[in-house]
Parts: C-alpha cells; sequence; structure tokens
C-alpha cells in the first residue's frame, strides 16, 4: 500500500484556502485518482490569529515558511505566498535542497528565478510545477510539456491576465471606470496584492516568459519581454475601437523571427470578429501554433479562487502519481539563451490617439509629419471637443516598422498645437 502524500502549505489567502477547500470537498476523488491520498501535515501564513473558517486542526502550524520548506515530515513544499523574492524565494529554494517537491502558482518567482529553481529542481531530482502560475486554471503548461512535447512552437499568445481582461470587457459592457471595476476585481480576489502588477502589465509578462521558455527551449528571462499596461486606455478608447470594429485586449505574444525570440506584452486592437475579441471578464484564453498540431486554442477562468486551486492541485496529484518532468520540457542543458528581436524593427499597423488644438491647418500638420516618415494613414477620425480648446484624433495607420511609428510620433508631438502626449495601440492581425 503506498503511503498517502504529506504535504505543506505555506500561504492560506485565495489561492491557498482554495487549494483547502478542494482537498477537503474531493479529497475522495482525488486519492482515486492517484492511488494515494493527499494529507496536509503543515500550515503557514503570517498571521495565525486569523479566522479563516478552513478546518486546520490537523495541520501543525509554522510561523515560518522556511522551518516548514525544510520540516522532515513533508514530501512537497506548496509555495502560495506570492513576490519574486523574500520569504517565497528563500522558502523554495530551501525546499529544493532539502530534496521537497514544490509546488508553486507564483509566476514572479518562476519568470525570474525559474532558470535557477528549475536546474536545483532537477539536481535534486524534484519536481518544481508550476501549472497556476500561467493563465489561471487553464492547463496550459501540462499541454506544452506533454501534449504538445513533439511539436516545434511557431507562436504562442493570448489573455493572460484575468484582472486586466475583466477591467476591459467590463468597461466596454457597462462604460463603468477604470477606477471602479479594478476595486471589483481586488474584492473578487482576482489581481496581485500589488494591482500595478495587473494592469502595468508586468503580471502577463511574467507568464508569457514562462510560456516563451518551455515553448521555445530558452531560459526563462522576464528581462527579455517588452511590457506595456492598460493604465493609459481610456473609456473613449474603448468605444472609438468598437465603432471602427476592434475590440481592446492585453495580449502577451512571443513568436520566433529571424532576428530571435520577440516577446511582448501590450495592449492591442483586435478584429471584433476574432475569437479573442469575444474572450471577456476573467476569462483567459492561450493559443499555441505549432508544425504538427496546427493551432491549439484554451480559454478557462484566468484567476479566483477555486479555478486556481485547481491547477495546484493538479500538480500535487501529478507528484503523488510519481511524474517529475524537467520544469521547462527539456533538461536546463538544452535551455538556450535566445536573442530578443528588437521591438524597433517589429512591423505592424497602429491606433494613434492625439490631443490638439481644435484650429484649422491641425490636420495638415499631423499628415505632413507622418508622410514626411512614410506613414500611411487608413482612417482619421475627429471627434467632438474634450475639453473646449482641445480635439481628440484617431488614426489608423497601414502597415510600417515600429521604429518609424515612433519618429512620426516624435516629430508630431513637436508642434505647439498638439497638447499631450500621442498614444500608440497596436493593431494585431491575429
Ligand atoms: P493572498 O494575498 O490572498 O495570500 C497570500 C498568503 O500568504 C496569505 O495567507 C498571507 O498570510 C501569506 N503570507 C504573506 N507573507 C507571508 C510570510 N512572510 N510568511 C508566511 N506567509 C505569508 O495571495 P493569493 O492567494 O492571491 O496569491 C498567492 C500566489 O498565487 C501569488 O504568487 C499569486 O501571484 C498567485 N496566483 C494568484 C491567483 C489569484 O487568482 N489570486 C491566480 C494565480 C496565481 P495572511 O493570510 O496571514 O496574511
Ligand atoms: N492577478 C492575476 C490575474 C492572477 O489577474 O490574472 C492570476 O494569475
Amino acid at each position: 500500500v503506498t503511503e498517502n502524500l504529506k504535504i505543506g502549505i505555506a500561504g492560506l489567502g485565495t489561492v491557498g484556502a482554495g487549494v483547502l477547500k478542494i482537498l477537503g470537498v474531493s479529497g475522495d476523488l482525488i486519492a482515486q485518482c492517484c492511488a494515494r491520498a493527499i494529507d496536509v501535515v503543515g500550515i503557514c501564513a503570517r498571521d495565525r490569529a486569523r479566522e479563516r473558517g478552513l478546518g486546520l486542526a490537523g495541520a501543525a502550524w509554522f510561523d515560518d515558511a522556511i522551518a516548514l520548506a525544510k520540516d522532515p515530515t513533508i514530501e512537497v513544499f506548496i509555495e502560495l505566498i506570492g513576490g519574486s523574492d523574500g520569504v517565497a524565494l528563500d522558502a523554495v529554494r530551501t525546499a529544493l535542497a532539502h530534496g521537497k517537491h514544490v509546488v508553486t502558482a507564483n509566476k514572479a518567482l518562476i519568470a525570474l528565478h525559474g532558470a535557477e529553481l528549475g536546474a536545483l529542481a532537477e539536481a535534486q531530482g524534484v519536481a518544481l510545477n508550476f501549472e497556476a502560475a500561467v493563465a489561471g486554471g487553464i492547463p496550459i503548461i501540462k499541454a506544452l510539456r506533454e501534449g504538445l512535447s513533439a511539436n516545434r512552437v511557431s507562436r504562442v499568445y493570448g489573455i493572460l491576465n484575468g484582472t486586466c481582461n475583466y477591467i476591459l470587457s467590463d468597461m466596454e459592457e457597462t462604460g463603468r471606470s477604470f477606477d471602479a471595476v479594478l476595486k471589483q476585481a481586488q474584492e473578487l480576489g482576482y489581481a496581485e496584492s500589488d494591482p500595478s502588477f495587473d494592469i502595468g502589465g508586468i503580471d502577463t509578462a511574467h507568464k508569457l516568459a514562462i510560456l516563451a521558455s518551455i515553448a521555445f527551449g530558452a531560459q526563462v528571462d522576464f528581462s527579455h519581454v517588452h511590457i506595456e499596461g492598460i493604465e493609459y486606455i481610456s473609456a473613449n478608447d474603448i468605444i472609438v475601437a468598437r465603432e471602427l470594429g476592434y475590440a481592446i485586449k492585453l495580449l502577451g505574444l512571443a513568436c520566433r523571427t529571424d532576428q530571435g525570440v520577440e516577446q511582448r506584452v501590450h495592449p492591442c486592437l483586435v478584429k471584433s470578429d476574432d475569437a479573442i475579441a469575444a474572450v471577456n471578464g476573467v476569462v483567459n484564453a492561450v493559443v499555441v501554433e505549432s508544425d504538427q498540431l496546427g493551432r491549439l486554442v484554451m480559454e478557462g477562468a484566468g484567476a479566483g479562487e477555486s479555478p486556481t486551486a485547481s491547477a495546484v492541485i493538479a500538480d500535487i496529484i501529478d507528484i503523488a502519481r510519481g511524474l517529475v518532468l524537467p520544469p521547462f520540457l527539456r533538461p536546463s542543458e538544452f535551455l538556450r539563451s535566445e536573442a530578443v528581436a528588437p521591438m524597433a524593427r517589429h512591423e505592424g499597423a497602429y491606433y494613434i490617439r492625439l490631443t490638439a488644438i481644435d484650429r484649422p491647418g491641425v490636420m495638415a500638420v499631423i499628415a505632413e509629419d507622418l508622410a514626411h516618415e512614410g506613414v500611411s494613414i487608413d482612417t482619421i477620425i475627429q471627434r467632438g471637443a474634450e475639453r473646449a480648446d482641445s480635439v481628440p484624433i484617431i488614426l489608423l495607420t497601414h502597415q510600417c516598422r515600429e521604429s518609424v511609428m515612433v519618429k512620426a510620433l516624435a516629430r508630431i508631438s513637436s508642434h505647439d498645437v498638439i497638447v499631450k502626449p500621442p498614444r500608440m495601440i497596436r493593431i494585431e492581425q491575429l
């Protein structure tokens, strides 16, 4: 008879509580799946006195996550504290060094320290599983690491942050303000403890760096990701985009180019009839394009208690079944350091928002500057005054090189009639 798997959980917040609840209500199902039961023998959080309503009597309490990580009673350390450094990093390093398997939902940790931690796990012959770190409940790591392991991936992209997608789609549907919707996403447990990680695109970039590593056999390197967030997207951008036949989504995209691997996170205009435009709320979607399978699309809840905990438990079940894989699909020795394709050479079409003084000749100045740099205009819209003295002007361009677009905008913004910095949103052909 195989012994029960003994686990220790550090972090009893949204995700940690979700894990304990699912182990409580579905313990029998899980035990059947892995032919052994899972026992939570140790737990740790910051505040022991907090009433959590989780029935924690059977597990020993640890004030210190590092003490739990090396405690001889546990075989698997579950890190659900968060943060790329500090106690989360120290505890995971400690657990691996003591020969414990590790499961974590912490994308910041894996994006910044995955190469080191993955190599340590391999050297110790233990698992480092992080399914919940990317796209919440969607089993995309499992799909890449197992189902697609015979494929060469050419592109992986998607909506990878539930909070941003919730904000953008709610603003489009209800017209509520950015701040009101963000507050609700926080109350629902979707946002990071510092929500600027969500809205600034950093959380998506953490996830993209992890996906790109597995997809392209590259060493995970967060510094290779170009990052822009959704902070500057206005309700008016969303309305105008819709009128023009587009939705605005925060996407993470990684692909191979002849310059190297391009990894970028930024808001995008996507055609309203593209499937990804219909992915709304906290839902995430990931698309993988590869040589043997073609196009794979996975869609599901990208954040929140139960979906994220579901992914954490799937990782624990793999360990209970004895499945230990290289964390990034290939053993560390085969992970290359890939060249970074520079954004300046990116080619695409652009949505440009200018704010100008409402005066004859302004359009001519803008058109002349664009023509000077060789940027061709597809659509131009001038709306009623934003303030008495200024008007928003929206331009859609044809395809051009990003460095050219940036130069054209610098030229335009040098005129006194342009009263705010121009904003540029890339139009993505998916
Ligand atoms: P929470 O903020 O809800 O919970 C964090 C937990 O960590 C709390 O229980 C807290 O203790 C505990 N904690 C904080 N500092 C320490 C410390 N020094 N020692 C021990 N315990 C500590 O975070 P989430 O559950 O939302 O997120 C956890 C991880 O999962 C993060 O990495 C996050 O990025 C990731 N994640 C979250 C998702 C979500 O939808 N929320 C989805 C996917 C991944 P106390 O309760 O006493 O304050
Ligand atoms: N804050 C993250 C999000 C949690 O909103 O997607 C899931 O990783």
